[in-house]
């Protein structure tokens, strides 16, 4: 008897070391990481320069989002001509920190260029397409998640989608999105971005029942974004509303959090961090810019510095939020991309097969190609598929191809011929007219 009170006094003296004031962590980055979690910063460009801002970033943030460096205006300003720029500067920046970047955002019905604003229909279609699986393609690799479509659901009690051009384009245009991030940036989570969504309301359960569905159909969805720019109280079920998504399968993420400055704001601010903490698919929080000063809600004084870079009462919050622990953030394994149509039955060694799943509109598509090796492994592949009459390709991506109409030949490129036994890899590509409806042929080499 003596010696079990012994030992579950050290069993729990060990387990208070892990969490306790002992161990607290002093930044806020520091902090999030001990229970595998980020704490973030929307970031500018324009301020890398002040030493003020720099300062606190380096000191206390281990993932950044690109205030609006990434979106449609800044990196593809004239059709087709993209200008990575600033959104490099930022990428740049998180990678000397070592921080997780967050891309934001490829699809938004604000922030499009005027070309794209003067579009619609499957010319909009097309060209948003191409906007996101070339801006996927350019960062390929470096980004922790992708905001693939931002705040596209109604406010009010609807729970509808929002009216747009893009969503005038059809339905489908955000599961087409999100496929065609995966197939460009297959290591990228990829998540749905909203506001007004922090509690359970018929907006969030709009969005609820679209990833829902994206789930149980195979579109890739890994993440969903809570944007969190709050007044002077937070819903009584913010908790459990991430707790409802998290049951979905996908990570839960605040994306964009700002508190206005009242008598709860440092309340509010450690209501939302428990929140996160408690959530085990919590990844982790981004607030929405660094100093009250760098702030989009001017005069609210919404963030945890002040215009001087003080800490403010809300740091301290937070930061106590952080260290109080929760559960640990499984490491969700990596994305996986879905096929809608079963890959066809196992190639013989030293062989491949090709399967393609689609995502179609009225005059286009999207074809997503798997290429699956043989028992033996392949070092380079060739595909071969005939288009429909009418149909013709107009861009590929991870593979070259040959021709555009009749029968088209992909081939690998440098970084996907290897595949090893048994194992796969993706390209796409956008055609006009009927997409593909053939088995396409398969060979090694
Ligand atoms: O850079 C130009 C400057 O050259 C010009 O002189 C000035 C004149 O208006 O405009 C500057 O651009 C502004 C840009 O912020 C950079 O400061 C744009 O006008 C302004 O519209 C833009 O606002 C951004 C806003 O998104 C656009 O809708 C905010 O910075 C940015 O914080 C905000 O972020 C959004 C998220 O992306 C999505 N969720 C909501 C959130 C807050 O609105």
């Amino acid at each position: 008897m003596l010696l079990a009170t012994a030992v579950t006094g050290v069993v729990f003296a060990a387990s208070v070391a892990v969490i306790g004031t002992a161990d607290a962590a002093s930044t806020l980055g520091a902090s999030a990481a001990q229970t595998g979690r980020y704490f973030g910063a929307a970031i500018a460009a324009g301020k890398l320069g002040d030493a003020t801002y720099t300062g606190i970033l380096n000191r206390e943030f281990n993932a950044v989002t690109p205030e609006n460096e990434m979106k449609w205006d800044a990196t593809e300003p004239s059709q087709g001509r993209f200008t990575y720029t600033n959104g490099d500067r930022i990428l740049n920046q998180g990678i000397s920190m070592g921080a997780k970047i967050r891309g934001h955002a490829l699809l938004w019905h604000q922030q499009q260029p005027s070309w794209a604003q003067g579009l619609s229909g499957s010319a909009l279609r097309s060209a948003a397409l191409n906007h996101v699986t070339q801006v996927a393609t350019h960062y390929r690799g470096k980004i922790y998640a992708w905001d693939v479509v931002n705040e596209a659901f109604a406010d009010g009690g609807s729970g509808a989608r929002r009216d747009s051009n893009l969503q005038r384009t059809g339905n489908d245009w955000i599961e087409a999105a999100f496929r065609a991030a995966r197939a460009a940036d297959p290591g990228a989570k990829l998540c749905y971005n909203d506001y007004n969504t922090d509690g359970v309301n018929a907006k969030s359960t709009g969005v609820y029942n679209m990833v829902k569905d994206f789930k149980s159909r195979g579109v890739p969805i890994d993440c969903v974004g809570f944007q969190s720019h709050l007044g002077t109280s937070i819903p009584g079920d913010y908790q459990s509303n991430l707790q409802r998504f998290a049951d979905l399968g996908v990570e839960v993420q605040i994306t964009e959090l700002d508190v206005a400055q009242g008598g709860n704001q440092a309340t509010i601010y450690a209501a939302v961090t428990r929140a996160c903490m408690a959530v085990s698919r919590c990844g982790g929080i981004t607030v929405w810019g660094i100093r009250d000063s760098d702030s989009w809600r001017t005069g609210e004084n919404p963030l945890l510095f002040d215009a001087s870079g003080n800490k403010k009462a809300a740091y301290t919050s937070v930061l106590n939020a952080l260290n109080a622990g929760g559960p640990t953030n499984p490491t969700t394994p990596p994305p996986t991309t879905p096929v809608t149509s079963p890959p066809t039955s196992n190639p013989p060694s030293g062989a491949c097969a090709a399967s393609v799943s689609l995502n179609s509109w009225s005059g286009g598509y999207v074809a997503t190609v798997r290429v699956t090796a043989g028992s033996a492994g392949v070092n380079g592949w060739t595909v071969s598929l005939p288009l429909p009459s009418g149909s013709a390709l107009t861009s590929t991506w991870n593979a070259t191809n040959t021709g555009t109409t009749g029968t088209v030949t992909f081939h690998n490129v440098s970084y996907n011929g290897q595949i090893a036994a048994g194992g796969y890899t993706e390209f796409g590509f956008q055609g006009t007219g009927a997409g593909p409806t053939a088995t396409p042929g398969c060979a090694a080499g």
